[in-house]
């Protein structure tokens, strides 16, 4: 019997013989890294946009210094500082590569308004405006798209807004952020914080503020994006159990080896009915965790759906996305899809995805997981051992499931205890053997 076959069909209109090219006037709001290589991007795929009938035409870019070449910009296109000056060019699309939330958020409402359809890559625009602003592109009948402002290089979040059950999650785990997840990779590899950190920026992996990588700002501004885009809760940044890298030393990454496991910069969300449990920064994860697999400057996400049709008690139904999360090539592919679509597709705002509601605020709290503490002895208390240590927090109820002991340190994987209550044995410790403590999150195997 012959096999059927079908011919592969593109998306998107493709002109027909003797049919002119589209042509799409792009303004630009920034051009630094990511700008000047999505513009790069645009002039490299600009016969192949055309044979798909979209003649890419940058016709403006405002920046905060016009006086800096910029590169990929053709020469006939308005350089301007001026934002008047760059409103006043028509455009059929806005790509918002500014960063930061002023002036982007009123130079993206002002466009959206107009019914300019406007993609960006703005984590920190859209945790904290992404509703209204969702709401000012859905009267205007235009598109906002976001896809490129959290696992950059990994297209989902569009196809998860227009899935009703799949995009209902009730956990999410995540590694949101590339340059932690670099850093902490170089740790491993004997590099020091400020040599790794030198790298990252060098590959324009970090934000212009790298202290919003490593303090865990950047994570909690996708959670928080995501949260609101995927499930239509609202969560505050500044609310989020944050927790900095930049205690970590190659010593806790040698340790979290030796108890089975791996630290990773994570992101993680439970959504329970009347709040979301929720912390940032570097965990344990246990070897098995899918999570603990995802190195250097990739991200990972995790998705367990909340409804009981797609999820299995065997974990089938989860969701799990890797790829590319930083850096100004992944970010301008993403920008240029998103810009695709943008034009291609009906107004988002109409089927009524959780980004287009009013998002539910939504009270947060620290949840309960087991903790994986660095105990650092002084030397004079050197006979603080191990059993005096486990001792003490038994006293306090916390369990010790695996240690390990290098000179004056001590890793101690715990059971499950909530956060005063392993701040209060880290104080006991620090009182009863001049001991400091870090405790980090962990995450147990049965959270793979
Ligand atoms: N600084 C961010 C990161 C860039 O490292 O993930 C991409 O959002």
């Amino acid at each position: 019997m012959s096999t059927l076959q079908f011919p592969l069909r593109e998306t998107g209109p493709r002109p027909l013989p003797g049919q002119r090219a589209r042509t799409l006037r792009i303004g630009l709001l920034g051009a630094g890294k990511v700008g000047q290589a999505f513009l790069e991007l645009c002039r490299r795929e600009r016969d192949y946009f055309l044979s798909r009938g979209l003649q890419l035409d940058p016709v403006a870019a405002l920046v905060r210094d016009a006086s800096l070449p910029r590169r990929g910009l053709p020469p006939r296109a308005l350089l301007t500082s001026d934002p008047l000056r760059f409103l006043a060019v028509r455009c059929d699309v806005v790509v918002e590569a500014l960063g930061g939330l002023e002036p982007a958020r009123s130079l993206v409402a002002y466009c959206l308004k107009a019914g300019i359809p406007v993609v960006t890559a703005n984590k920190s625009l859209l945790a904290d405006h992404g509703s209204e602003l969702a709401g000012l592109a859905r009267q205007a009948a235009t598109e906002l798209r976001v896809e490129a402002a959290a696992l950059a290089g990994v297209p989902f979040i569009a196809t998860l807004q227009e899935r009703p059950l799949a995009g209902r999650f009730r956990l999410l785990q995540g590694i949101l952020n590339g340059t932690c997840n670099f850093l902490i990779t170089e740790l491993q590899r004997g590099e020091t914080l400020p040599q790794a950190l030198a790298e990252a920026q060098r590959l324009g992996l970090a934000e212009p503020d790298p202290a919003n990588d490593i303090d865990g700002q950047d994570g909690a501004e996708k959670l928080a994006l995501l949260c609101q885009h995927l499930v239509g809760r609202r969560i505050e940044v500044t609310g989020l159990e944050k927790r900095t890298l930049r205690d970590l030393s190659p010593l806790d990454l040698e340790a979290a080896r030796d108890l089975g496991g791996v630290l990773r910069p994570l992101v993680w969300a439970r959504l329970l009915e009347d709040s979301v449990e929720a912390f940032t920064g570097p965990a344990f994860l246990p070897s098995s965790h899918l999570l603990s697999a995802v190195g250097g400057v990739d991200n990972g996400l995790l998705l367990e759906p909340h409804c009981e049709s797609v999820s299995t008690p065997d974990g089938s139904g989860r969701l799990f996305y890797r790829g590319a999360g930083a850096g100004p090539k992944v970010t301008a592919a993403t920008l240029l899809d998103d810009l695709w679509q943008a034009v291609h597709s009906s107004s988002a705002g109409r089927l009524g995805h959780a980004s287009s509601r009013q998002p539910r605020e939504t009270v947060l709290r620290p949840p309960r997981t087991p903790w994986f503490v660095r105990i650092e002895r002084q030397d004079s208390c050197a006979d603080a051992g191990l059993d005096d240590v486990l001792a003490l927090l038994a006293d306090h109820g916390i369990h010790c499931r695996g240690s390990v002991e290098k000179a004056q340190y001590l890793w101690i994987l715990t059971s499950t205890a909530s956060k005063p209550h392993i701040e209060e044995a880290c104080q006991a410790l620090a009182e009863a053997a001049s001991a400091a403590c870090l405790p980090l999150r962990a995450l147990e195997v049965t959270h793979v």
